[in-house]
């Protein structure tokens, strides 16, 4: 999927079920390292992110496999390789959780320091604190992170904020330490407290996890063990956006309204009516939403990757909204590509100001990275003509079928991508 082509069409009608979480997914199959044995994730997104990981592991010595019932079985071996190459955490940053079970289980690490992204910079100082503090020692040599820890203790740690990736490195290397591991002011996401189901299920003691406070008693030996990722709360927030621009009324399966409270609020002051409906959500568009001042915050606040979603729907409600946001400086990338659209959006530190017109006006445009993309598609919906989203890989990364759900509904949406080149076939 390189090339999706959207444009204005009827208002959305229909069911659509949400996928498992992608930023839970990753951190699961990361926490595979910590035992032996034969692992089942069930509800596992068929997106690029999960092969890559797949990928990582596969490097490591795992053996990661699709079964035909759908769920992904992990065999990790007695002795695995604990490196992660340059070439993988380039591609998914998302890799460097590996870091702390690696620590934990084998008493090294190395792996591949990721580099910044189009969000801006991405330090790791906090992963690479909270390490420290349980009994870890780095060097740097070569644009690797070379670990060494010959049994972590637990500790008392103090995250400056509550970053996701920390709270889980650290979370991960805490279960097989000497001791009790206090994490404050730990990350609350919905996908920590996953991460803490599947590890209490392999035998870990973890207490706390979706609070602030987490206490971590270390055990000596965890198992495999099998696990049902829980639903994609981004996913859902994109059918929400994708209905507030096209006009509707769907039914979303699985989606889970109390993991995403705040966003469901705002969407509720924009106009749009969302109520909880079986084991999902139902929502509808009484017509043009109004806009609101939103600020990204961590959970339970509004989600980053919410932002590019919020930004694209402001772009055509009835009103000025403010986006503030506090968590990566340089997540404004995609507003150029909705100015080339017609959006009014003036962007100021971090910052934008968003004046809603009634239709922006189809464009070839690129998506930056996986939220980015797909905000394009939500204004492409409001966009007068046809919009053509190139680098449309990126959503792929981590939406599982995303032309197919959407067209589903009813959206005018496809995939556009070049075919492949026929090979070149020498006249015999
Ligand atoms: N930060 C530091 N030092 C650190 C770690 C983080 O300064 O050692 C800063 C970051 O620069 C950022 C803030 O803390 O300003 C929050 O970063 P966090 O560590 O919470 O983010 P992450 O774990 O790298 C995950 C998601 C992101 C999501 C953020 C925030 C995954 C794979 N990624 O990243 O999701 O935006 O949390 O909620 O879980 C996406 O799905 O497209 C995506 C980017």
């Amino acid at each position: 999927m390189e090339r999706i082509r959207v444009r204005p069409g009827e208002p959305l009608s229909g069911t659509v079920r949400v996928s498992g979480a992608k930023n839970s997914v990753l951190k699961l199959m990361a926490a595979s390292v910590l035992a032996e044995g034969t692992f089942v994730l069930q509800n596992v997104p068929r997106i690029s992110d999960v092969e890559w990981m797949g990928d990582l592991l596969g490097a490591m010595g795992m053996n990661v496999q699709r079964r035909v019932d759908g769920a992904v079985q992990i065999d990790r071996p007695g002795t695995i390789t604990p490196e992660a190459p340059y070439e993988l955490v380039e591609r998914m940053r998302a890799s460097i959780v590996v870091l702390g079970p690696l620590l934990a289980r084998c008493g090294e690490a190395k792996v591949a320091l990721p580099g910044g992204d189009d969000f801006g910079p991405r330090p790791i100082d906090m992963h690479l604190r909270a390490l420290e503090a349980l009994g870890a020692r780095f060097e740097v040599r070569h644009g690797f992170i070379e670990a060494r820890a010959d049994r972590l203790r637990g500790a008392q740690l103090l995250l400056e904020f509550p970053s996701v990736g920390a709270t889980e490195n650290a979370m991960m290397a805490a279960v097989l330490a000497e001791g009790t591991t206090v994490i404050d002011n730990a990350a609350r996401e919905p996908e920590i407290a996953d991460l803490a189901a599947l590890l209490n299920r392999m035998g870990a003691s973890v207490l706390g996890a979706g609070s602030s406070t987490i206490t971590i008693e270390g055990v000596t030996e965890l198992s495999a063990t099998d696990h049902r990722v829980i639903p994609d709360r981004i996913e859902a927030a994109t059918f929400l956006a994708v209905l507030g621009a096209a006009g509707g009324e769907i039914t979303l399966e699985e989606a889970r309204a109390e993991h995403m409270g705040m966003l469901v609020t705002k969407l509720g002051e924009m106009g749009m009516r969302i109520s909880p409906e079986g084991d999902g959500l139902w929502a509808m568009v009484p017509g043009r939403l109004r806009s609101v001042d939103v600020a990204t915050l961590p959970y339970p606040g509004v989600a980053t990757d919410y932002k590019p979603l919020v930004v694209a729907l402001l772009a055509t409600a009835e009103g000025v909204g403010i986006v503030t946001e506090n968590l990566f400086s340089g997540r404004f990338r995609y507003v150029d590509e909705l100015v080339r659209m017609g959006a009014d959006i003036r962007t100021e530190g971090h910052h934008a100001v968003v004046r809603g017109q009634a239709m922006l006006s189809g464009a070839p445009v690129r998506a930056h990275d996986i939220r980015a993309g797909a905000a394009m598609v939500v204004a492409g919906l409001r966009a007068e003509g046809e919009t053509i989203i190139g680098e449309a890989d990126h959503i792929a990364r981590g939406y599982e079928r995303f032309v197919e759900k959407l067209s589903g509904l009813g959206a005018d949406i496809a995939d556009v991508s070049e075919p492949p080149e026929e090979p070149v076939v020498a006249p015999v």
